[in-house]
């Protein structure tokens, strides 16, 4: 396993790499867990070499604590990592080393993707997600590059970002990883007492009503009828439920049966916020 922290080493190493051969790249800021471990092997078994970035990238932060909070786990997330592959190139850079001492994002035109749910909850987050993934898109020149499905809406900002600055990488998306009682793996569900690890389930089943009654019931009704599950849980608080078109994730109003559709939901498990999303049709 090579650990590269600087971006002059990486270039060195990449050189290495014949260039007819094909690289894949996973961002992440760390702190890996079995979802991050399906994206990995993915890019191990369709690339022939991988490079793995492990950075917790300030600019995507709205609150200073969280940013503070984020777990850092280098050593166990290249366990894990060595456990996959011994091949895989960790590249794992100080704050410093991507952004000198100007610490900002860039400003992306996301037409609209990022005036939504996450973007309307969480100030300037997406461009600090566009920056730091056109960043590494620049350092890498990936030819596959794999994002979950767990964070659609990044997902769906990614391909945009790829395609208004023309940059020639494959973006492939990854199903979720979820627990037994289907919660989907996050970082933040390490915050969780048991009980409410246990609980937050209820997520995930919500979602899974909502699908069934895609098709029979309005929007309305099926936003309605999602808040209504929450309604007895004071723990889990609620913060948003969408029904977006899948493509311009934007918010739907009547269904068209030609168009794909996804719900998407934010819940405040005792302060930890979670979030998750699933194909409707
Ligand atoms: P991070 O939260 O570490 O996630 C890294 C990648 O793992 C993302 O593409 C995310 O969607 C995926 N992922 C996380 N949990 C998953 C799960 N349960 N199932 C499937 N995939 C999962 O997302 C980021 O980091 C950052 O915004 C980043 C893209 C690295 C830019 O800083």
């Amino acid at each position: 396993m090579l650990i590269v922290r600087t971006k002059k080493e990486l270039a060195k190493q990449l050189e290495i790499t014949p260039p007819q051969k094909t690289l894949g790249l996973v961002p992440t800021m760390g702190a890996l867990h079995k979802g991050h471990e399906s994206l990995v092997r993915m890019a191990v078994e369709q690339n022939d070499a991988t490079v793995v970035s492990i950075f917790v990238n300030p600019t995507q932060f709205d609150k200073k604590e969280d940013l503070e909070k984020y777990p850092k786990t280098l050593q166990a997330d290249i366990a894990l990592l060595q456990k996959v592959s011994d091949e895989i190139i960790v590249f794992a850079p100080s704050a410093e080393e991507i952004y000198g001492t100007d610490i900002k994002s860039k400003a992306y035109d996301f037409d609209g993707l990022d005036q939504v749910m996450e973007g309307a909850f969480r100030d300037d987050h997406f461009n600090g997600v566009g920056t730091i993934v056109e960043t590494l898109f620049q350092l890498v020149k990936p030819h596959r590059a794999y994002f979950g499905e767990k964070d659609f809406q990044q997902l769906q900002i990614i391909k945009k970002l790829v395609q208004i600055r023309n940059i020639p990488v494959e973006i492939v998306p990854c199903p979720i990883v979820r627990e037994a009682n289907g919660l989907a793996l996050s970082s933040r569900n390490e915050r969780l007492s048991p009980e409410l690890r246990q609980k937050a389930g209820l997520i995930y089943q919500t979602l899974k009503s909502a699908k069934k009654a895609f098709g029979t019931k309005s929007v309305d009704e099926i936003k309605e009828q999602v808040k209504e599950s929450f309604a007895p849980y004071p723990d889990l608080q609620l913060e948003y439920i969408e029904i977006s078109e899948a493509e311009t994730l934007v918010p739907a109003r009547e269904i068209n049966g030609h168009r794909k559709y996804r719900a998407f939901i934010a819940v405040y498990a005792d302060g930890v916020r979670l979030i998750d999303n699933i194909a409707l049709n």
